[in-house]
């Protein structure tokens, strides 16, 4: 079973051949310096370079595995990530694979972008079912309960900011680049967490839900109030100036990744009174933070799971874990037909998949 993953949903375009043994091929391009031009993810000029970009990125990606024209027989499905998304980026690649598909006479699946991101990690680690899942990303925080690759339930999720965002908004803050997570995992690996500087918000209740927005809020303030605590502007690119940061703000990535972290993992740890997982998933572009992947590391150690994380290669957005969730999909049987629809953030993403 070959399949062909394609991901456009925010601001990386990927393409992706994923077979019964794993990876044949992947490429991906990110706009990520566009968008730091203007300090975020604008919309429309995502959609441009997606489109732009798709085609070519295509071609590479049949000379990597190499493919010619005459390969499309091989392909077995077409995965396409349907949403959650910007409307206009996630179009662009919805549209180009239901081309494909009408072309090449290949059955077309839409996949969840966000349990992509889970069986990312499947890419290098089984995963140990019923699993618990913990997706952390630029705009979605979601606990799942996991019994198998295509069965997934929400248990709860952020009611508010997602931790990606918390991290990016504190990081502009500081000044840092967009999008600023990994700058500030940098920056707080040179620093001395503080566990009482910040907040661990919302997780005085009982229920399996985030709210970020009070830790953000928190930060800025903070932020605002330490003139120290500022990135110095300058015409070479952030990352390569990172000693030039102080140990103030240093300091204070290091206690605001904390705060994050255990924010996420206090409600973790209560998701795991519902039911007894098998293993806990981290996955998702925060997935990829050193205090992240610390914390959820001693969590599953404190009761006796493995902890099942992706790569760093394979945590932000890729087209890989949209090819291995079409995989599972083509397993299951599941197919979608050419009347697919894109589904934007914030709305559910319907089960109306036809079984074969
Ligand atoms: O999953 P992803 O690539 O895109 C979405 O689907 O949103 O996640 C991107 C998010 C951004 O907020 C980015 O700053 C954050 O992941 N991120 C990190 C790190 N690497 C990426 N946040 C904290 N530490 C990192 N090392
Ligand atoms: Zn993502």
């Amino acid at each position: 079973m070959l399949v062909l993953g394609i991901e456009s949903s925010c601001d990386e375009t990927a393409l992706a051949l994923v077979d019964d043994g794993g990876v044949r091929a992947a490429v991906i391009s990110s706009q990520a310096d566009i968008h730091a031009l203007f300090g975020g993810v604008v919309p429309e000029l995502a959609s441009r370079e997606h489109a732009r970009l798709i085609g070519p990125l295509l071609d590479s990606l049949f000379r990597q595995a190499d493919l010619g024209p005459e390969s499309w027989k091989s392909i077995d499905r077409i995965a396409v990530t349907r949403g959650p998304g910007l409307m206009g980026s996630l179009l662009v690649g919805v549209a180009f694979a239901k081309s494909l598909a009408m072309a090449h006479d290949i059955p077309l699946i839409g996949i969840d972008h966000l349990q992509g991101h889970l069986l990312a990690a499947e890419l290098e680690h089984d995963i140990l079912w019923p699993a618990l899942g913990v997706l952390v990303s630029g705009g979605h925080t979601h606990l799942y309960r996991m019994d198998g690759p295509v069965d997934m339930t929400v248990l709860g999720k952020t009611i508010d900011d997602a931790a990606g965002e918390a991290c990016d908004k504190f990081a502009k803050a500081a000044g840092l680049p967009y999008p600023g997570g990994a700058l500030l995992d940098a920056l707080g690996k040179r620093g001395r967490a503080d566990p009482h500087l910040f907040p661990r918000p919302y997780t005085h209740n009982d229920n399996l839900d985030f709210s970020f927005s009070g830790l953000k809020t928190a930060g800025v303030l903070w932020l605002s109030q330490h003139a120290d605590a500022h990135f110095p502007p300058g015409d070479t690119p952030a990352r390569e100036r990172l000693d030039s940061a102080s140990q103030t703000l240093c300091d204070a990535a290091a206690s605001y990744l904390l705060a994050v972290s255990e924010t996420l993992t206090i409600k973790t740890e209560r998701a795991m009174t519902l039911f007894h997982p098998e293993s806990i998933v981290v996955a998702g572009g925060v997935a990829a933070n050193s205090v992240v992947r610390r914390e959820f590391a001693n969590l599953a150690e404190k009761h006796g799971i493995p902890l099942i994380i992706p790569p760093l290669s394979l945590c932000g957005d890729n087209a890989v874990m949209i090819a291995k969730a079409g995989w599972h999909m083509a397993m299951a049987g599941r197919v979608h037909d050419l009347s697919l629809s894109a589904i934007p953030r914030g709305q559910t993403i319907p089960q109306d998949w036809k079984t074969l």
